[in-house]
């Protein structure tokens, strides 16, 4: 005979795998103070001791024991650094928060304590629900008209921060540290007070009602949806390096080789039009050659060894708007300024990426790769996606004429903006022969005209 469980408790184990909190209000009033239940473990369990073998129920076990629930078989890598992730926390090397973020940031760790990845879990976004600093609760309490960026689909931080890697992995730019979302859970996220009460209730119920317990589909704090993006070692923000290379000459070569990561920054930036690239939120590692990963006396041999320098592009979740931002609050690429900005592109960048972008079906696959992503999020919006793919086909649109007119970045910041819309009858994943888009200029002078 299968296991009998009667009815209240049934609902004890909905209501505490649920999500709703009127619900368990309810419920905590009523629970039954004699919950009875056959003492023998059902017959379709079979084998060693307390291990499960029906398939119809494995997989709630699984939840329950704390098997992995984020998988990405066509990525061992990634594979292996969240497998990493998630046995961590089991064993509670538990994430930190970043302080000095603007929203719920964590540093991701490994077993000896090591920080492996950047986790932003949506509702810990400026946006979010459980956004942990006050100082932005005020900020979108008091004053909602000012609050984030009115071009930014909201609280879709996690998603752009994503969307971005998949735009660097398309185009072979390998500036953005990998990114994906992922679902993690831990005691050291924000939660509110009814998630911590349930987990805590289903925590002890399997402790002392095993029998109940088990039929949880998951014991611990629910997982956080969110972006887990690889933590990159020694880099320092570019704002330090480059105050130090205006006193300091660079070699030819790595002086080169920076000119040449920049313009992927600028590629990058210009394509997801990022909202938010100061000089903080991309990072720069650099080891000259005598010390790079050598013992004194081996650089003593080694000393012609070029320096090693690398670019990082991080804090990617203000990009992909769906409008261009309005003229008096245009939010600029912050590179701009630099002197780095005033060389027109290399034949390297118009190499890399200038015969991709100019395919049309190399953006819409681009396109259809961010569609996958995108649609995933709960408050997805097909219009509103189109939108924001209006914006990124415009902005390619105009850097690939920049990269054929072999532009500067600071020239391609001053063209007019540009949005190129598919037709109504190609919207969607299907894609046919007749295609067809729209495009349209802003009239309006560029941000940078003034530049
Ligand atoms: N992938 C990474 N590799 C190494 N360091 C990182 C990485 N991501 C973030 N950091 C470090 O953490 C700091 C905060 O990260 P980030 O800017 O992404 O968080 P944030 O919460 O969006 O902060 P803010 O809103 O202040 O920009 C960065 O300045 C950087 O020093
Ligand atoms: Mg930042």
């Amino acid at each position: 005979m299968s296991d009998h469980i009667n009815a209240k408790s049934h609902d004890l184990i909905d209501l505490l795998d649920s999500d709703s909190e009127k619900e368990l209000d309810e419920m905590s009033r009523s629970l039954p103070p004699d919950v009875t239940f056959a003492p023998n473990r059902s017959p379709t369990r079979t084998g060693r001791g307390h291990e499960e073998h029906s398939p119809l129920l494995a997989s709630r076990v699984e939840h329950e024991y704390g098997q992995f629930e984020n998988n990405f078989p066509d990525d061992p890598d990634y594979q292996e650094v969240i497998r990493v992730a998630e046995s961590a926390i089991e064993e509670g090397f538990l994430p930190e928060r970043i302080f000095q973020g603007s929203s719920g940031s964590y540093f991701v760790k490994n077993q000896e304590g090591k920080t492996i990845g950047v986790f932003k879990p949506k509702d810990e976004e400026p946006y979010g629900q459980l956004n942990p600093k006050w100082t932005k609760w005020m900020h979108k309490l008091c004053c909602p008209c000012c609050f984030g960026r009115s071009c930014l689909v909201p609280n879709q931080g996690y998603l752009s921060e994503a969307g971005a890697s998949v735009v660097d992995q398309k185009l072979q730019l390998n500036i953005v540290p990998k990114t994906k979302v992922v679902k993690l859970a831990s005691d050291t996220f924000n939660y509110n007070a009814i998630d911590r009460a349930k987990s805590r209730t289903k925590k002890n119920i399997l402790e002392k009602l095993p029998n109940v317990g088990r039929h949880f589909h998951r014991i611990g704090l629910p997982p956080k949806t969110g972006s887990f993006q690889f933590f990159v070692n020694n880099y320092k923000d570019a704002d330090f390096w480059l105050r130090k290379f205006d006193n300091e000459d660079l070699p030819i070569s790595t002086a080169t080789r920076l000119q040449h990561l920049f313009e992927r920054l600028v590629v990058l930036d210009y394509i997801i039009r990022n909202t938010d690239r100061g000089n903080d939120n991309w990072l720069i590692r650099y080891e000259p050659a005598s010390s790079h990963g050598q013992s004194e006396e081996e650089s003593e041999w080694n000393f012609v060894d070029n320096p090693v320098i690398s670019v990082a592009a991080i804090d990617n979740g203000l990009a992909f708007p769906f409008k261009h931002p309005d003229e008096w609050r245009a939010y600029p690429y912050h590179w701009a300024w630099l002197p780095q900005a005033k060389v027109p592109f290399s034949d390297e960048i118009r190499d890399l990426v200038l015969p991709q972008l100019s395919d049309m079906n190399f953006v819409q696959d681009l396109c259809d790769d961010l569609w996958e992503l995108f649609k995933t999020d709960k408050g997805f919006d097909k219009r509103t996606f189109e939108c924001q793919m209006s914006v990124m086909r415009g902005q390619i649109l105009n850097l690939t004429q920049a990269l054929k007119d072999k532009k500067s970045p600071v020239q391609l910041v001053q063209m007019p903006v540009v949005t190129v819309e598919r037709n109504k009858s190609a919207s969607g994943r299907s894609r046919t022969e007749s295609e067809t888009f729209t495009q349209s200029f802003a009239h309006r002078a560029p941000f940078f005209s003034w530049c």
